[in-house]
């Protein structure tokens, strides 16, 4: 009875690894899935298997789902073609037998006008007419996306964003892995969680204003957040040298921001976890060191 992971190569695979090791489960037990296999020999070296899934080569799917008996399917990196990518690891794991597939999603895919939204809802719209159990844990922000805006109010003073009076529940991407672990045991131990959909955030839905607060916190100086428009954002931007495709996706997620998209708290993420989630300061903390020694 194996439970594998897909993009243990990335972040958020490779902490959801590690949950499950550090509740319980034995390294023998345990896949971790990776296009670029090289990243995680150290998983290999203890004990956990390690097998090669490019999402976009369904020929390395069949060999890495055989005999796996709960699926987390980490959401890839490649905006654009997650759709057909998610639709050939769904196809394998019908076909290999999986008895769960756990998907990481975003905040409310099927409804939302999020820009990141509709490849995750066309995602969930295939896990559902798959047949297979399914659990979707939406998860809303990473704290660690603004890990660029603390350095930066380390050396400015600021955060400048186009956000408003929007709010975001984010939380640290290690609490989005140890839920996704809690619900891949608990399927494998007793089939929980089949059918569920939550919508995993922090706690806390903070303001700008309290996100400068905390990296006032974190980088011991004052720093203050300066609301601009989108128009001016998309300035700043390309004045900082992203291309106009990039900068424009940047300003359109603060627009998303700014109309409420991911500014519900909602408590199913502490529910999993069993535990608040871990405030906005201590995240900002830890993920500013990751990117400092990294
Ligand atoms: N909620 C948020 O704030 C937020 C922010 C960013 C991303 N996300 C989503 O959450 C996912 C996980 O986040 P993360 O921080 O772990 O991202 P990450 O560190 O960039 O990792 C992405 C992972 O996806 C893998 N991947 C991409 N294309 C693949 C393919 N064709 N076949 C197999 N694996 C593939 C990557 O493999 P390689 O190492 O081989 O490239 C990597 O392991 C992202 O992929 C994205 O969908 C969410």
């Amino acid at each position: 009875m194996t439970i594998a992971v897909t993009g243990t190569s990335g972040h958020l695979g490779r902490l959801v690894v590690e949950s499950l090791l550090a509740r319980g489960a034995a390294a023998a037990d345990v896949v971790a899935l990776a296009r670029t296999t090289g990243a995680v020999v150290d998983l290999a070296d203890r004990g956990v298997v390690v097998r090669e899934a490019d999402y976009g080569r369904p020929e390395t799917l069949a060999a890495a789902l055989a005999g796996v008996d709960v699926l987390v399917l980490v959401s890839g990196s490649e905006v654009g073609r997650r759709v057909e990518q998610h639709g050939n690891v769904v196809d394998a794991a019908r076909a290999a037998g999986v008895s769960r597939v756990i998907y990481t999603s975003a905040p409310h895919a099927t409804t939302s006008a999020l820009v990141l939204a509709p490849e995750h809802k066309a995602t969930e719209e295939l896990l559902a007419a798959s047949g297979l159990s399914t659990t979707v844990l939406r998860n809303n922000w990473y704290t660690e996306n603004y890990a660029p805006d603390v350095l930066r109010a380390r050396e400015t003073g600021e955060i400048v964003a186009s956000t408003g009076a929007g709010r975001v529940a984010s939380a640290s991407r290690a609490d989005y892995a140890e839920a996704a672990a809690v619900v891949a045991l608990a399927a494998q131990q007793d089939g929980a969680h089949d059918g569920a959909v939550y919508e995993l955030t922090g706690d806390v839905a903070w303001s700008f204003d309290e996100l400068a607060a905390a990296a006032a916190d974190v980088v011991g100086r004052p720093v203050a957040f300066r609301g601009v428009t989108p128009e001016e954002h998309l300035a700043i931007l390309a004045g900082a040298g992203l291309d106009e495709g990039t900068a424009g996706f940047v300003v359109a997620l603060d627009g998303n921001i700014r109309d409420g998209l991911l500014g519900d708290a909602t408590g199913d993420l502490a529910g999993l976890l069993g535990r608040p989630t871990t405030p906005l300061v201590d995240g900002l903390r830890a993920a500013v060191d990751d990117v400092v020694t990294a």
